[in-house]
């Protein structure tokens, strides 16, 4: 089958590590399934596998890509849970050996993907696939961060770092959908703009003086926002944290985080449950995915390339 795999780690040229072309068909283990891929999106991880981070050398040659959607071996329509727990049915993310699709076991980029029965959740038949397959990464990270990490209540003041992310974009989606006000800064002032038409409330430049402080902040950028997302705080806010593109290592101003008593709190992905309260969310709200662009699979070079130069507002979709 045709599929997109992590050949080799590049950390300094990740799209020389891509390689596309023929790859044996999944062959399920006792209570998985093979999936029939129809959408699949890329996330930032996918990036980073290239690059070598959150992976070994001797998982490699792996097929990239931790979402998507297609039909089961029913001919069910399905979206594909992406975090792999090794055991129990409690909440998978917090399982010290669990792993992402692509991480361990081979990706979605491919016409068929090998997954854990109990990871799959029915597409709603409202969403296409290619919405469908923007959900279990980005969506599913933003709706854990807003409604299982943030402590808010419809009505407060969330500020989003970085608009244009697929994370990013989630947040100013479903925060908007939910009643948060939601503020968001981007470097580019077309994304700020695109912001705006998204549902933000108001938009400011990357470190750009707010108005007020803020309850909490969402996230992914890290060292480059850091600094800013500590100043944005009301004494008592929150910052939840999900990623950190620019750096994993800003100065830490622990005095201002005990004297203003802020919490600083990780998320990571979601639970099955929560991925099927995100769907029916959508369903609830007409809230739909941005899609930035939908390339065929044979293509995804471009759509590593855009995320790569930080060229995207919104969610890169392959189709298959
Ligand atoms: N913990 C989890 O479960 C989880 C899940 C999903 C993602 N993540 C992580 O979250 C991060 C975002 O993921 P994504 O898929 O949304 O990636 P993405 O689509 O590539 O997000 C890129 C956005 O980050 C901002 N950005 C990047 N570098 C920056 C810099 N130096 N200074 C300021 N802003 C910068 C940009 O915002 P502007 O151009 O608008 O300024 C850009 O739009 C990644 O690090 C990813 O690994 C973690």
């Amino acid at each position: 089958m045709f599929a997109v795999t992590a050949a080799r780690m590049s950390p300094d040229d990740p799209l020389s590590a891509l390689e596309l072309g023929d790859r044996p068909e999944p062959s399920p283990p006792e209570g998985w399934t093979a999936v029939t891929v129809k959408a699949a999106s890329l996330n930032h991880h996918d990036v980073w596998t290239l690059r070598g981070v959150g992976i070994s050398a001797d998982r490699l040659p792996i097929i990239v890509g931790c979402d998507a959607a297609g039909v089961d071996e029913d001919g069910n329509e399905v979206v594909v849970h992406a975090v792999i727990g090794e055991g129990g049915d409690g909440d998978e993310t917090l399982d010290p050996r669990r792993s992402l699709l692509s991480e361990r076991y081979d990706g979605t980029f491919a016409e068929k993907v090998a997954v854990p029965r109990r990871n799959l959740v029915p597409k709603p038949a409202s969403l296409s696939f290619e919405q469908a397959a923007c959900l279990p990464t980005a969506y599913l990270t933003a709706y854990r961060m807003l409604f299982v990490k943030s402590g808010l209540e419809p009505g407060a003041t969330v500020l989003v770092q970085g608009a244009g992310g697929g994370v990013a974009t989630a947040l100013i989606l479903l925060g908007r959908a939910a009643g948060y006000r939601v503020w968001a800064t981007s470097r580019s002032e077309a994304k700020r703009a695109r912001a705006l038409e998204l549902g933000a409330d108001q938009v400011f430049p990357a470190g750009g003086r707010l108005p007020e402080r803020v309850d909490a902040v969402m996230e992914t950028v890290g060292q480059a926002t850091w600094a800013h997302s500590l100043r944005a705080l009301r004494p008592g806010g929150r910052i939840v944290i999900a990623g950190a593109t620019s750096g994993t290592a800003p100065p830490a101003e622990l005095n201002r985080v005990f004297f203003l008593q802020l919490s600083v709190v990780g998320s990571t992905m979601g639970s099955r449950g929560e991925l099927a309260r995100l769907t029916r969310f959508c369903e609830q709200t007409g809230v739909r995915p941005l899609i930035d662009r939908t390339l065929p699979l044979a293509l995804a070079a471009e759509g590593f390339g855009a995320m790569i130069a930080g060229d995207l507002f919104g969610k890169v979709v392959f189709t298959v």
